[in-house]
């Protein structure tokens, strides 16, 4: 900042770069600089959150600038305004009241240009506008610069003193440097803001579609217990009764009732068969007994046939979950057993449910024939991989975390623990028996 006072400097464009002579000075000027650059630089490196990049540039830019006020102003796209988003010193009534049009006033003009502008004293400066809000704010010497992203400007920074002919062309240099600084991490910040925000829809919109997927399951399998469950049942009761008249009457036609006994069994196979349909889709268990229940019937009726042991264990108070909780849970659960029948040729498998009042956690092993976890980085084109992937997926939505642990010839565990906030919890102490 200039010390002395120098009376008549025109109000104009401020070419940076050019505001000191004499290479002493010089020197000395572009050390202030890069020490000023620096430490913005640092201040604002690794944030990307906007207004904590403009709040913390803008607080170190005035540090240097002692006893400055100021503001950052930034443009809004769609009106092609400027606003202020930041300011210190400056009156909330000037800073509310100050919006620019892309040419309008001083900053507009810089916003505009792109080029930086000092003005010895704005309150004589024909161009400014808001004339009445500058001088209540009793401003005389005035910054502004350009906070540029590759080739556009997405707002200004203005820098302002109550005390005209107080800046040098030395400091529109360093300003300038650090509006393109500034300027690059609003990009950035934008950038990241932009993609957080894509990433979130993507997983509101997965959720969704597990949500709908349950839900659709849940549904089905209702109507195939109501429905087609229910009729089979009939039917092989009413040919059951059919066989024992038959039998009764001395019916002695052999081929009629071995054709009924057939049938008999026949439907009594396909009823089976829609039953693990129906529990494969969503387990009646899962609602009425919840997951520790529905957890042990699912692999009992899965691991069994293969002569694979299993056992079910919980530890704690057993609690209820939602039901979009349970069901998640319960796909983490049917993955895993799912896995260890197809490839995990083991001999004992077991479950684990632990539930803590902060933290339920789950864990599935077995003795099998392990692999090697690191080589499934993706969904290969197979569809495998999706499994362990869409357990990932179901527990992060649920705020937690899991993880496979595989050793060759060792055996495999899944293990998946999310938090119980009062969004997973709804009623305690619900026991099941076996
Ligand atoms: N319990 C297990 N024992 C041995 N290998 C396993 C086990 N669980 C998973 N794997 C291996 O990890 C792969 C990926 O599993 P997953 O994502 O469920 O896909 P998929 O079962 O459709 O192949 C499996 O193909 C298998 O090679
Ligand atoms: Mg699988």
């Amino acid at each position: 900042m200039k010390e002395d006072k120098r009376g008549n400097r025109a109000a104009g464009q401020a070419d940076p770069g050019t505001g000191r002579s004499g290479s002493g000075v010089e020197v000395e000027g572009h050390y202030h600089d890069l020490v000023a650059l620096s430490r913005v630089s640092a201040a604002i490196s690794g944030l990307d959150d906007l207004d904590a990049i403009l709040r913390i540039g803008l607080d170190n830019v005035l540090g240097i600038m002692n006893g400055a006020v100021g503001g950052i102003m930034l443009l809004d796209e769609p009106s092609q305004m400027l606003f202020y988003r930041v300011y210190r010193g400056l009156s909330a009534r000037y800073a509310e009241g100050m919006h620019l049009k892309l040419g309008e006033g001083v900053a507009g003009k810089v916003a505009q240009d792109g080029r930086s502008v000092l003005l010895e004293d704005i309150s004589s400066e024909p161009d400014a506008a808001y004339m009445d809000l500058i001088s209540s704010e009793d401003l005389r010497a005035f910054i502004s610069v350009p906070l540029r992203a590759k080739n556009s400007v997405l707002g200004v920074m203005n820098v302002a003193s109550h005390m005209p002919h107080r800046f040098t062309k030395g400091d529109v240099h360093m300003l300038h440097s650090i509006g393109d600084q500034l300027g690059i991490a609003i990009e950035q910040a934008r950038l990241h803001e932009r993609l957080r925000g894509a990433r979130e829809r993507l997983r509101k919109l997965a959720r969704q579609n597990l949500a709908a997927e349950e839900a659709e399951r849940r549904r089905i399998a209702r109507e195939l217990h109501d429905e087609t469950s229910q009729s089979l049942s009939g039917i092989a009761l009413q040919l059951e009764a059919l066989i024992e008249i038959s039998a009764r009457s001395g019916d002695q036609d052999a081929q009629f009732i071995a054709g009924l006994k057939k049938a008999q069994s026949l439907t009594v196979q396909v009823h089976r068969e829609v039953s693990r349909v129906i529990s494969n889709l969503h387990p009646a268990v899962l609602d009425t007994l919840g997951l520790a229940a529905a957890a042990r019937q699912h692999a009992k009726t899965r691991l069994q046939p293969l002569d694979i042991e299993v056992t079910t264990e919980v530890q704690g108070t057993e609690m209820r979950f939602p039901p979009d909780v349970e069901a998640a849970l319960f796909r983490v659960v049917q993955g895993a057993i799912g896995n260890i029948a197809e490839h995990s040729m083991a001999k004992k498998a077991s479950i684990v449910l632990v539930y803590q009042p902060e933290e339920f956690s789950l864990r599935i092993s077995d003795d099998g024939q392990g692999f090697d976890v690191s080589r499934i980085t993706d969904v290969e084109e197979s569809g495998r991989g999706r499994g362990l992937f869409s357990m990932r997926e179901r527990i992060g939505f649920m705020g937690g975390t899991s993880g496979v642990e595989s050793t060759i010839g060792e055996g495999t565990t899944v293990w998946a623990r999310i938090p119980i906030t009062q969004d997973t919890e709804y009623g305690k102490n619900k026991s099941t028996g076996d």
